[in-house]
C-alpha cells in the first residue's frame, strides 16, 4: 500500500528529505538535499568518495544532527521524534557494527534483548534470522573468525531484528569479492521482497542498477540528479541500436545502405566485425522507428536487432563530469533489450 499524504504525522513517503544541511567545520558534507523513497521501494543513493552518503543515512537514523532541513523516516520526524523513528527502522552502517568477541547468535540475541525483545523471542529471532542469511552453522563461533561475505550477512541480520518497515544500507558490498557481493544482492531483494523498504547508499552502478528502482545520485553534498535508472540513462544520451544480420556479409552493405538514407539527424553507424554488428546510435524514437522501418523494408534477414541504454558508469561521467569510484572487479552492466520488429 502507498501512501502519500502530506498530513501531520502522516508520511508523504516512506523517507522524505527536504533542504538538508549539514557541516563539518568548514566541510558542507550535505548542501540542501531533497530526497522522496516511496514505501516498498528501493532508493539507491549513488556518489563518489566524500559525496555526503554516509552523513546522509547516519541523520535519517538519527545518530546525528543536520543544522538544517527536515526529514521524516516512516511519519517521524528525525530531530523531534528519535525514539519513535528508531523502532522502525533497520541500519546497517558502512563498517561492520557487530561484537567480534561474540558469536554470531550471541550477537543477535543482545540485539533483539536491547530492542526490548522478551528472551523467548529473542532467542527465536536469532535462530530464525541466522537461518535466512545462512549462518547456522557458524553460529556459535565468534563473529571475528567470520569472512568479510559472513560479517557483512550478519550485520544484515543484525538490522532486521527488529523488523524494520525502513532500512538502511550504507555501502552493503563495498570490499566484497563479486560472489559474495551478488549473495548480498539476493538478500536484499529478498528483504524488499518482504515489503520493507530501503535506501541504499553505494559507489557501484552495477548495485543500483540490481537493487534499485529509483536513483538519487549526490556529489559533493548535492543532488545532482534523481529519477528512475532507465530515465537518468536515457536523459544522458540517445541509445544505440545493435543490428546483427544473420549474414556477416550484409553488414557493410546495410551499413552504406542506412548512411545514405539520410535520416535527419542520424550519427553514422559503426560496423563491428568482430561483433557481426552494425551500431547506431539513436536519439529519438522517430529515427529508431525509421531505422527499424528501413532495414525491414530492404528485406534483410536479421538475427537480432537490440538497443543499449548509456551504462550508468557513463551517466555518472555526464552527469558530474568526473567518474565515480568503481570496484576493480566491477562487472560492467549489460543494458540489452530486445525490441520487437
Ligand atoms: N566526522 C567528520 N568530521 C569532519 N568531516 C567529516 C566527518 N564525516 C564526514 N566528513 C566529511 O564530510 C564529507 C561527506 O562525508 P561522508 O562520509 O558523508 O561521504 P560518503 O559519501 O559517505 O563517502 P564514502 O563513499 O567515502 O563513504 C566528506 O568531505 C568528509 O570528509
Ligand atoms: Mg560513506
Amino acid at each position: 500500500m502507498k501512501r502519500n499524504d502530506n498530513t501531520p504525522g502522516g508520511a508523504s513517503g516512506a523517507v522524505s528529505v527536504r533542504g538538508m544541511v549539514k557541516h563539518y567545520g568548514e566541510t558542507k558534507a550535505l548542501d540542501g538535499v531533497d530526497l522522496e523513497v516511496r514505501e516498498g521501494t528501493v532508493m539507491g543513493v549513488l556518489g563518489p568518495n566524500g559525496a555526503g552518503k554516509t552523513t546522509l543515512v547516519r541523520i535519517l537514523s538519527t545518530l546525528l544532527t543536520p543544522d538544517s532541513g527536515q526529514a521524516t523516516v516512516a511519519g517521524y520526524d528525525v530531530v523531534r521524534q528519535p525514539r519513535q523513528l528508531r523502532r522502525v527502522i533497520g541500519l546497517t552502517g558502512q563498517y561492520a557494527s557487530v561484537d567480534e568477541k561474540l558469536p554470531g547468535w550471541e550477537n543477535l540475541y543482545l540485539i533483539g534483548r536491547l530492542l526490548d525483545l522478551p528472551r523467548k523471542e529473542a532467542r527465536r529471532r536469532a535462530d530464525e534470522l541466522l537461518e535466512r542469511f545462512s549462518l547456522t552453522e557458524a553460529a556459535k563461533r565468534p563473529a571475528s573468525t567470520y569472512s568479510g561475505g559472513m560479517r557483512r550477512r550478519l550485520d544484515l541480520a543484525a538490522s532486521m531484528i527488529g523488523r524494520p518497515a525502513v532500512l538502511f544500507l550504507d555501502e552493503p558490498t563495498t570490499g566484497l569479492d563479486p560472489r559474495t557481493r551478488n549473495e548480498v544482492w539476493d538478500e536484499v531483494k529478498a528483504m524488499v521482497g518482504d515489503g520493507v523498504t530501503v535506501l541504499l547508499t553505494t559507489q557501484y552502478m552495477e548495485e543500483a542498477e540490481q537493487l534499485a528502482s529509483e536513483l538519487t545520485v549526490v556529489d559533493r553534498g548535492k543532488v545532482i540528479a534523481g529519477g528512475g535508472i532507465d530515465e537518468l540513462k536515457a536523459r544522458v544520451g540517445g541509445r544505440t541500436l545493435r543490428i546483427r544480420p544473420a549474414d556477416a556479409l550484409e553488414l557493410r552493405p546495410l551499413a552504406g545502405y542506412l548512411d545514405d538514407l539520410g535520416i535527419t539527424g542520424l550519427a553514422s553507424t559503426t560496423v563491428d566485425a568482430e561483433a557481426g554488428t552494425l551500431l547506431v546510435p539513436v536519439l529519438s524514437d522517430e529515427q529508431l522507428t525509421a531505422i527499424v522501418g528501413a532495414v525491414t523494408a530492404r528485406g534483410v534477414t536479421l538475427a537480432s536487432i537490440t538497443t543499449e541504454l548509456p551504462s550508468l558508469d557513463e551517466v555518472f561521467l555526464s552527469l558530474t563530469g568526473h567518474r565515480a569510484s568503481a570496484p576493480q572487479d566491477a562487472v560492467p552492466a549489460d543494458d540489452r533489450e530486445e525490441v520487437a520488429v
